[in-house]
């Protein structure tokens, strides 16, 4: 595990975008330095309804209590509806926090709140998933699109290989409003698009949530006698996915590709071969975390903090998977 970190923080240090950003953060009210003085964060997050978001809290306020005793820390859920976590925003930016983490539902309905509070001179860190107004300070999260790409070579390979591969992908999209959706469908797309002897079907929204996805799959499976691969855009619909095929006595057909990685989910179910591979999507809490104090440290920071990403399958998962390389466009 601690290679792993290790390999993730290299990775990290070799991936950000060095223009810096232009944003002049007002220096954090009261005296003494910003490790010193009493400052209020509020975080935003989009859901805790999946185990990704349970983790990406668990593991931002335990960073937040080792490292920055100083900060109050108030983590909102926004319980998947974009209208609540619109008023918590209003509502941070009312009660005048030192910075405002987000991770947002979707871009569209959360981009105009972003820009207010940027407009009112409070630090925005947007977490894992964009908003269309770009000036705000810092952005952290996957690069999905490469993870969407690698994804593409995964199925590929295990489709018979390049100019070779054969059969009937099905794909179960996040949801389409937000950003990492639209990208992991894009780079999965334009690597799979390619093939000759696969056809592409299904990219119905399963919002992220695994009972969707069990009964989009349920349908998927009647409507289509023959389905050789089923990539899902995360891992708790890949798993609701492969329990709609072992339902209905079909699991073995398939081979399942999910993201993200978890350790009790993802990991989990690569090793027992419930899904065949997954690829990792680190959450962004604790380096956006870092980020806002940097800021209020008046310290420049990079605009985009990209998080590093690996594959992993049956043979690989126990030495810890294998590295998917940042860049690639
Ligand atoms: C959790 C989640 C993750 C996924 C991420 C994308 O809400 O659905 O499973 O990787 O959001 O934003």
């Amino acid at each position: 595990m601690k290679r792993v970190l290790l390999l993730l923080s290299v990775a990290l240090l070799l991936s950000s975008d060095h223009t810096a950003s232009a944003f002049a953060a007002k220096p954090a009210h009261g005296a003494g330095s910003v490790q010193e003085k009493k400052l209020v964060i509020g975080f935003s997050q989009c859901t805790v309804k999946e185990p990704w978001r349970v983790e990406f809290n668990k593991r931002l306020a335990a960073h937040a209590r080792a490292k920055y005793p100083n900060v109050q820390l108030d983590i909102l859920d926004a319980d998947d509806r974009t209208e609540l976590q619109v008023a918590q925003v209003r509502s941070f930016i009312r009660r005048g926090v030192d910075a405002i983490l987000i991770s947002p539902k979707e871009a569209a309905g959360l981009t105009g709140v972003v820009r207010e509070a940027s407009e009112a001179g409070i630090p925005v860190i947007v977490l894992d998933r964009d908003v269309n107004y770009k000036d705000y300070p810092c952005f952290v999260g996957g690069d999905n699109k490469l993870i969407g790409r690698a994804a593409g070579k995964v199925a590929i390979d295990m489709l018979g290989g390049p100019g070779k591969a054969r059969g009937v992908i099905y794909e179960i999209c996040g949801g389409l409003a937000s950003t990492p959706a639209q990208e992991r469908r894009d780079g999965f797309h334009e690597i799979v698009e390619k093939e000759q002897g696969i056809k592409l079907i299904g990219g119905l929204d399963g919002d992220w949530k695994k009972d969707k996805a069990h009964s989009i799959m349920q349908d998927a499976l009647k409507a289509n006698p023959e389905i050789d691969l089923l990539y899902a855009h995360n891992d708790p619909m890949a798993h609701g996915a492969y329990q709609a095929a072992k339902a209905a006595g079909r699991h073995e057909e398939l081979k399942f590709i999910g993201i993200d990685a978890l350790p009790n989910e993802g990991l989990r179910w690569v090793r027992s071969g419930e899904l065949t591979a997954t690829l990792l999507y680190p959450t962004p809490g604790e380096v956006g975390l870092d980020l806002a104090m940097k800021i209020l440290a008046g310290e420049k920071v990079d605009r985009r903090v990209t998080l590093p990403t690996r594959v992993f399958t049956k043979e690989n998962v126990a030495r810890g998977g294998e590295e998917v390389k940042l860049g690639g466009g």
